[in-house]
């Protein structure tokens, strides 16, 4: 369907899926291992319906290369959708032996919905909440603005922060809110695994797709934008302005950085 708006409207084309998609998904998936995912739509939303099996084990491989796990450690993962990397995380059964504890947090209600019905009842350790943020694209009709939003966890409360595919969808206000929270959320020596559209110069950004295959031809400021009604479709950031963002709040970044199609940065906080 070519019209722009259902084009650039996420919660648009989650009703289309819905009706087009989920019904014949559930069926194609009701007799094959594949019959625990989330619905099409929820897969959808989270920008990859196919792909629900490659991505979560693929940070989990990430997580583990890294050495981000051990026992006990307690997960933050910060717009978690319909449980992309919980679902990985709680398959995978040496990670069942760490006893990590993991909490998802998200501002879309379907997806924190799905991942409690289907996810703690056989993870207890694995914990869901809804918060009613506003985002002009996966929420806009929320109840408060996500920089209003305190994180209902005590100081030093996790060890492992994500944020997958979440920094690429606020803009900038949301964006130094959540990182002066997730600041005074992460325990002394925890790590905060965050990925981003990273640009250098916003000539290079406006030029044309580079790596991360999206164009942003919208600079504005300290930020660019793939469309300029949706903003948080798809937003890229200056890495100058993430990393004096990261500084300011008392983080500081585990270099390398690492470039590709998103970028990621490992934070942690001095000790
Ligand atoms: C592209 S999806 C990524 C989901 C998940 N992290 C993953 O990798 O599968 C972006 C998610 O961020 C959520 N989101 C958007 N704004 C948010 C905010 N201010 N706080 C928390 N989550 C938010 C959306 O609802 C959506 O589920």
């Amino acid at each position: 369907m070519n019209i722009p708006w259902i084009r650039h409207s996420i919660l648009a084309r989650r009703w289309l899926d819905r009706l087009r998609y989920d019904a014949p998904d559930f069926a194609a998936r009701a007799f094959t291992e594949r019959r625990h995912w989330p619905p099409y739509s929820l897969r959808a939303f989270v920008g990859g319906a196919e792909k629900f099996d490659e991505v979560g084990p693929w940070f989990l491989t990430e997580f583990r290369n890294l050495g981000l796990f051990h026992f006990g450690v307690r997960i933050l993962d910060i717009g978690c959708g319909c449980g992309r990397l919980a679902y990985a995380l709680a398959a995978d059964e040496a990670l069942r032996e760490l006893q990590i504890e993991y909490t998802g947090m998200d501002v879309d209600r379907a997806s924190i919905r799905w991942c409690r019905r289907n996810i703690s009842p056989r993870n207890p350790r694995f914990t869901f909440y809804h918060a009613d943020c506003r985002n002009a694209s996966y929420n806009p009709r929320g109840a408060m603005a996500a920089v209003d939003y305190r994180f209902p966890h005590a100081d030093a409360s996790f060890e492992l922060i994500l944020l997958t595919s979440l920094c690429t969808h606020i803009l900038e206000p949301e964006l130094r809110h959540y990182i002066e929270e997730i600041a005074r959320l992460l325990a002394p020596g925890g790590v905060v695994y965050a990925t981003f559209f990273l640009y250098e110069t916003p000539e290079e950004i406006a030029a044309g797709i580079h790596r991360h295959g999206i164009a942003f031809p919208f600079v504005q400021g300290n930020f660019a934008m793939s469309c300029e009604e949706y903003p948080a479709n798809a937003v890229a950031y200056s890495e100058a302005f993430v990393r004096a963002l990261i500084q300011q709040a008392g983080l500081r970044v585990i270099e390398p950085a690492r470039y590709g199609v998103q970028d990621v940065l490992l934070l942690t906080r001095p000790e």
